[in-house]
């Protein structure tokens, strides 16, 4: 809504500016605001993999983590674990400028690190305070792909619920 405000505003302040708002207006996405995103990261392809499993409709903003990107809208984090049970520095510098719009948190990771399976959930979650959706080993099997469906289902209704 914010967004419609300002372009609206900057379109009634001069021809030239007018010009760039109707580009901003063309680019802009809309009716997907407030849409519930999927953000994720992925080094060696197991979260690409399991986001890929997902199957999700074209509707859904999906989108992987790279330096500089912004989101607008509520999302909902998927990333992997590293080192000795951290997050991956590439999802902290993202988390760094986009937290505030963050849901809930998923990380995948392998069993064989024991305590630190799927550390990096643990370590997001405290940082800012969202829930784990999930931990699941590598690309995930079918019933994780069952259960993060039916957990994002919950975290979209909530989102919308409490707009
Ligand atoms: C160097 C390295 C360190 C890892 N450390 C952990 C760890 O501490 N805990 C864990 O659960 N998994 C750990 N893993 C496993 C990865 O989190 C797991 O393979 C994950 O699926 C990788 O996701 P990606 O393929 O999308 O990058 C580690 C993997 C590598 C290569």
């Amino acid at each position: 809504m914010i967004l419609h405000l300002v372009a609206l505003a900057i379109t009634i302040r001069g021809k030239q500016i007018r010009t760039l708002a109707s580009f901003f207006i063309l680019l802009y996405p809309w009716g997907r605001e407030n849409e519930l995103e999927i953000v994720f990261d992925s080094k060696t392809g197991n979260v690409r993999r399991f986001i890929e499993s997902l199957k999700l409709p074209e509707e859904v903003p999906v989108v992987m983590i790279e330096p500089g990107l912004h989101i607008l809208n509520p999302f909902v984090l998927v990333t992997y674990t590293t080192g000795f049970g951290n997050a991956p520095a590439t999802t902290l510098e993202f988390l760094k400028s986009n937290h505030v719009n963050l849901k809930a948190v998923a990380a995948s990771g392998n069993k064989i690190w024991g305590n630190n399976f799927a550390r990096s959930a643990d370590i997001i979650s405290d940082m800012y305070g969202v829930p784990i959706l999930m931990k699941f080993e590598m690309s995930g099997m079918p019933d994780d792909v069952e259960t993060f469906k039916e957990r994002v289902q919950n975290i979209r209704y909530e989102t919308h619920r409490t707009k």
